[in-house]
């Protein structure tokens, strides 16, 4: 892989896939910013990293829902320059729309939509002085058509799928390389937290990750392993409604309402 510099910040890095982010880049040499709000289980993830790999690790416990979010973790990273951005930390929650709770979907689209917004905009800025950088967005097989009962979820994913996209274009010229990695089942507290049965065929998330590493600065977007390609396919072929119906007919299920 290219190098893009020195450190690495990776948003949700306490858990799930931005965990396995952090281990892989530092595996790569990367000295490595955890962003996530537990601070203890950063720590020792850091500790780790510190211990396995001889890298630099910094913690900032932040919930970056939090509108002054940007400014906690630039006071601490100023003098830093952040090679790559890991753009990760996100939620689920499905169910019937109009029985979801407002504040909790208000909450998925600041996590999933704003902060990354924000964040990509502060450190591309940063790497196009340079002239060097990547970014990384973490969306989802769901980002490639509607959802049904992940109405407000989807529709995040889909953001991050477009948002990402658009800047692999656009801030080639700038030297900055734009990957968006859309996983498929994956095993992390996602679905925990999501309140939905754990799937024993997920995928790792080391294996997520390898994957998306080694397609960074070669492609603008990628679904990680062969079934995950499946939903952007049928996207394509199939009639729209009729690939709304077939989604909505298993989500359904996922959710438990039917
Ligand atoms: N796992 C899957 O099946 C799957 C599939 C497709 C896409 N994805 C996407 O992959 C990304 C990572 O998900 P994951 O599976 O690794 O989930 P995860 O295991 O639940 O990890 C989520 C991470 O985000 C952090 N986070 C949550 N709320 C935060 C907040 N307000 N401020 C700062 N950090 C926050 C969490 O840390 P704290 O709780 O410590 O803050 C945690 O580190 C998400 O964007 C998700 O949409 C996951």
């Amino acid at each position: 892989m290219k190098k893009y510099g020195n450190w690495a910040l990776v948003t949700g890095a306490s858990a799930g896939i931005g965990e396995a982010y952090c281990f892989e880049l530092a595996k790569l040499g990367y000295s490595i910013v955890l962003v996530a709000r537990r601070e203890e289980r950063m720590k020792e993830i850091a500790s780790k990293l510190e211990k396995q790999f001889s890298v630099k690790t910094l913690v900032i416990p932040v919930d970056i829902t939090q509108e002054d979010f940007l400014e906690k973790i630039t006071a601490k990273t100023k003098d830093l320059e952040i090679g790559i951005l890991v753009s990760n930390a996100g939620f689920g929650k499905g169910g019937k729309f109009i029985e979801l709770d407002q504040n909790k979907m208000a909450e998925m689209v600041k996590l999933n939509c704003v902060a990354p917004t924000i964040l990509v905009h502060h450190f591309a800025k940063e790497m196009a002085k340079r002239k060097c950088g990547a970014i990384i967005h973490l969306a989802s097989v769901v980002a490639y058509q509607a959802v049904p009962y992940y109405a407000v979820y989807s529709a995040t994913k889909a953001f991050n799928l477009i948002f990402g996209e658009s800047l692999w274009h656009e801030l080639k010229e700038n030297g900055i390389d734009s990957l968006v990695v859309s996983p498929g089942s994956t095993k992390s507290e996602f679905r925990q937290i999501a309140e939905i049965p754990e799937n024993p065929h997920g995928m790792e998330a080391e294996e997520v990750v390898k994957i998306s590493l080694k397609k960074l600065g070669k492609r603008s977007s990628i679904a990680t392993g062969f079934i995950n390609k499946l939903p952007e396919f049928f996207s394509r072929i199939l009639p729209r409604r009729l690939w709304i119906k077939i989604v909505a007919d298993q989500s359904k299920k996922n959710v438990g309402l039917d």
